[in-house]
């Protein structure tokens, strides 16, 4: 199985068909706008603050420290948006992900995830550095499928890295496995 890091459409068995892809400059207000929908508590748990200025955040997300970004969309609405930002080491990537709060708890942020670390490793990452709340279980519960290990403990959240390259093989049989990736989307 091959994963298309530009555009891959995916049948979720209680979602329907979603469409992971590449964001391009033309999706600031997409991306603004899936953010603007995202309770409070996500905003935190994603940010570690609440948003002020929405279009300083977009910018960042599909900018020059952003190595990987992936949109997940329904019906031509962002759901869910992924991205790694580069670190002082080229191998070593630091990912973030959100989920429409609607969506949360049946897989999708599992498989953005997933999804994230078949298209950063394409491009030279090994590693994912991560600052996690501890109450934070779902990204949690995500993290320990890559083989992560904690790295620092700060008291209410953790930094845990998680390798990459050695859960390549398990990512990819749990996508065969619980998806279908649609004919035609393959790379
Ligand atoms: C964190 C987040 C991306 C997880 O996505 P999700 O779609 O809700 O999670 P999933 O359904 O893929 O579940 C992932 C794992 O967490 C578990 N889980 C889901 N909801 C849970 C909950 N409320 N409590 C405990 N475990 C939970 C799932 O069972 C699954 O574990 P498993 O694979 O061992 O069964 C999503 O909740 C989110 O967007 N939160 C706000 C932003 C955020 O916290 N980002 C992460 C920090 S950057």
């Amino acid at each position: 199985m091959q994963v298309n890091c530009t555009r891959t459409v995916i049948r979720h068995d209680k979602v329907g068909e979603i469409i992971i892809r590449k964001p391009s400059p033309y999706d600031k207000k997409l991306v603004e706008e899936f953010l603007r929908r995202l309770s409070q508590e996500s905003i935190y748990h994603r940010f570690f603050k609440l948003i002020k200025d929405y279009g300083e955040i977009v910018d960042k997300m599909l900018g020059e420290d952003t190595k990987v970004c992936l949109l997940m969309e329904k019906d031509s609405k962002v759901i869910g948006c992924a991205e790694v930002y580069k670190t002082i080491w080229p191998e070593v990537g630091e990912p973030a992900v959100a989920i429409l709060d609607d969506y949360q708890g049946k897989g999708l942020g599992k498989l953005l995830v997933f999804l994230l670390a078949i298209c950063s490793y394409k491009v030279g990452i090994r590693r994912f550095r991560a600052y996690i709340f501890k109450e934070n279980l779902p990204a949690i519960r995500i993290a320990s499928k890559l083989s992560s290990k904690i790295i620092e403990d700060y008291g209410d959240s953790l930094l845990i890295e998680m390798e990459v390259e050695r859960s390549l093989d398990d990512i990819m049989d749990y996508i065969r496995l619980h998806f279908e990736i649609l004919p035609g989307e393959r790379a």
